[in-house]
């Protein structure tokens, strides 16, 4: 179920309330994604310098054989956050699927790629799930018996601090049940320059994607920040093997937000998103806390992404 916009405005004024009025300085990421920040995502995945979706899919494209053999066919293919399902076409023609079933939060978006893929498939049954994939999901009676395979592509789980990342994965166990498979698509850690200039590219893409979420701040809570007095910052973490944005305050500043006054001194940061890179045996160990066994995985010639196949095992009694 999509959040009423009552509650997203609410949920959203709370963030950004504890951002500022208790000064932590950190937004959650998901704010990111209003209209006009999806779009300028979309851009971004077209960056020369942002190699994860041109890779990732470039993988998808190359080894539809392989996954055939190790997925086989006839699945129901379920995938989380699907957006615009713009990597989705390679893998339903491998694997040949009995159903596919896009689920996501933002229900507009969904019934529109929908439509699009039901154009390229028309013989194919989708069922779109508008939900919160953070959480238990439940599934279609449609594809309730059949083998099901889970789809987490763009390393989106990436963007998750570790403890998250193993919940969603525990709750994509509890969606999907035991004998099911999970293809998810991972950012790997790689020479530093190339990984800055993916999340600081020199046409300023990702500095507006960032940017974006004051703008949405003084539009949807009256706000009065003043942007241009901020620059986006995009650092690494190799203590954490992520990617760390911020928007930093070059002046000292004083707005208001909903009437209520706000100062912050020059050189102030706010971290708005985090983004790890992964090790092959770093990704197993995820999956493997998140109740999930690997089987097999592919990567780029230069490992700079790899898809990894994992299936939901009975959980056995360890030593
Ligand atoms: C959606 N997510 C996987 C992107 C990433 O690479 O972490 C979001 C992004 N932020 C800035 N550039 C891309």
């Amino acid at each position: 179920m999509d959040m009423p916009t009552a509650i997203i405005d609410h949920t959203f004024r709370k963030d950004v309330s504890r951002c500022f009025d208790q000064r932590t300085y950190a937004l959650p990421a998901r704010w990111l994604y209003d209209r006009r920040g999806s779009e300028l995502f979309e851009d971004i995945t077209e960056l020369p310098e942002y190699y994860p979706t041109r890779t990732e899919t470039k993988l998808l494209q190359d080894h539809g054989s392989d996954f055939a053999a190790a997925i086989g066919k006839g699945r129901a293919v379920i995938e989380f956050g699907s957006g615009s399902s713009a990597k989705t076409p390679h893998l339903l023609h491998a694997v040949d699927p009995a159903a596919y079933v896009p689920i996501d939060i933002s229900g507009e978006f969904l019934e529109l790629s929908a439509a699009m893929l039901q154009g390229d498939f028309p013989d194919l049954p989708i069922h779109p799930v508008e939900a919160d994939f953070m959480k238990r999901v439940d599934l279609p009676d449609a594809v309730a018996d059949m083998p099901k395979l889970g789809f987490f592509p763009g390393s989106t789980i990436g963007n998750m601090i570790a403890r998250t990342s193993v919940d969603l994965l525990r709750f994509m166990r509890e969606t999907l049940g035991i004998g099911s498979q999970l293809l998810i698509g991972l950012d790997r850690v790689k020479d530093r320059q190339v990984l800055i200039d993916a999340y600081d590219d020199s046409a300023g893409v990702t500095a507006q994607f960032s940017l974006n979420l004051l703008d949405r701040i003084n539009r949807e809570l009256d706000g009065d920040i003043p942007v241009e007095m901020f620059r986006h910052v995009a650092v690494w973490n190799d203590d954490y093997a992520r990617i760390e944005i911020y928007l930093e305050v070059q002046e000292d500043v004083t707005f208001t937000i909903g009437g209520t006054m706000h100062s912050l001194v020059s050189g102030q940061r706010l971290h708005i998103e985090n983004s790890h890179k992964f090790g092959l045996r770093d990704a197993r160990l995820m999956l493997r806390a998140g109740g999930w066994t690997p089987l097999c995985d592919w990567s780029d010639e230069q490992d700079y992404f790899t898809l990894i196949l994992a299936e939901a095992h009975p959980y056995k009694h360890a030593p």
